[in-house]
């Protein structure tokens, strides 16, 4: 079902409630949207983005309550993951006059069907009363990434920019918060990894003084909400902390379990605001979105074939790679019978690790450590903010 955004834009949202993990790796417990748009013109139209493959006659019936298809001059290609491109082929059969708009760098890596028009920063191509102009955004996911602008009406189509996972088939929430975590959680699974690109973007797109953020993923963004999801991601995509602590944990006999327990109620004694996550039980989406706000991090695992616990070891090496752990210092606290795994853990965390403690039988670790611990925690945590 269209939806009309402004004088010249529709929205042509597609509910994706099948698909049980994005990019197979990020569960989609409420589905995602697949958000494309059209623009029309005084002088022919334009598509911007189109939906996943599997959602191709749904979508192409929807388009075609709001736009002659003859009448299409350009289909824009902001970003060729398959969620947003994977039914450009099919629809340029319907398409008889329409060119395809990508980043320069997008046509030099991709093989694109049809007649290719390559795009630079701010060029723009006109639809008679309207015009659409490129702004390149680089890494804002892939390296082709970029935002297409509508400066008569105001509208930036940002792709995945923006974007959460959840349905939304009227491109609206009446759960606000509910929602800003779904974008959280896509921006730490999609986003966080390039935030220094997407921290630029942001401030591209806040100074066209945009009316209307349309991203591919998600809800549309105006008034308050588009300043809020601005907000949120000049935060998210510089050194986030909000002040808490967070426990990574895994244990399987419950030897390291207890010490995170003694370790929590002495953090919370100083006033620390902690989260704990069994990492063999939390899903890692969720458990990223806590990594974000995190001030300070404390690993805690019993060691597992001279390694580190597998579930920990595995979502630190997801996180590292993501960047969420840039400037967060590290606390590690190791079980182990007899050779533990420090080594191994350094060459994980590197110089991030401020304090590493190992126990075992032999060298139990009692109160006092722990009260130690809790205690070196709470001054960085203050440290901190003052
Ligand atoms: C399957 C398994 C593998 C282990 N591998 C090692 C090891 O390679 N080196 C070591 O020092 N301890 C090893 N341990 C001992 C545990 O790290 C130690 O008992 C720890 O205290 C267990 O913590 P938990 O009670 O929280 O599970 C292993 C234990 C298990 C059950
Ligand atoms: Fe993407
Ligand atoms: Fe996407």
């Amino acid at each position: 079902m269209a939806v009309r955004l402004s004088d010249h834009v529709f929205a042509i949202p597609v509910v994706d409630r099948e698909t049980d993990l994005f990019e197979s790796l990020w569960p989609l417990d409420d589905g995602v949207n697949y958000n494309s748009y059209v623009v029309l013109g005084s002088d022919g139209a334009a598509i911007v983005d189109t939906v996943h493959e599997s959602f191709f006659d749904e979508y192409l019936s929807a388009l075609r309550e709001v736009v002659d298809l003859e009448s299409v001059k350009y289909v824009v290609i902001n970003h060729m993951e398959p969620d947003h491109s994977s039914s450009l082929r099919d629809l340029l059969e319907y398409l008889p006059n329409a060119r395809v708009v990508i980043s320069k760098t997008g046509a030099t890596l991709f093989n694109l069907p049809g007649d290719v028009l390559p795009v630079g920063d701010g060029d723009e191509v006109s639809l008679g009363d309207v015009t659409l102009r490129f702004i390149m955004t680089p890494w804002t996911h892939w390296p082709e990434t970029m935002v297409t602008y509508v400066p008569q009406d105001g509208v930036a189509f940002t792709c995945d920019l923006f974007g959460a996972y959840g349905a939304y088939p009227d491109l609206k929430t009446d759960d606000w918060d509910g929602y800003l975590l779904e974008a959280r959680r896509y921006y730490v699974t999609v986003l966080s990894k390039y935030s220094n690109f997407v921290n630029s973007a942001t401030g591209k797109i806040r100074s066209l003084h945009p009316k209307i953020l349309a991203p591919g993923h998600g809800v549309i963004y105006s008034g308050d909400s588009l300043n809020q999801i601005l907000d949120l991601y000049d935060d998210w995509s510089s050194e986030h902390k909000e002040g808490r602590v967070l426990v990574l944990y895994g244990s399987m006999y419950g030897g390291v379990f207890s010490k995170v327990d003694a370790l929590v109620a002495a953090l919370e004694a100083r006033g620390v605001v902690v989260d704990t996550l069994d990492m063999s039980r939390e899903d890692w989406s969720y458990a990223m979105t806590f990594v974000l706000g995190a001030d300070i991090v404390v690993v805690a695992y019993p060691t597992y074939d001279s390694h580190v616990f597998p579930p920990v070891r595995y979502f630190l090496e997801t996180i590292l790679d993501k960047g969420l752990l840039d400037g967060k210092p590290v606390f590690v606290l190791e079980a182990k019978a007899w050779s533990g795994a420090e080594q191994k853990i350094r060459a994980i965390l590197g110089d991030r690790i401020v304090d590493y403690v190992s126990f075992s039988e032999k060298q139990p670790l009692g109160v006092d450590q722990i009260d130690a611990i809790a205690e070196r925690i709470a001054s960085y945590v203050y440290s901190d903010g003052s």
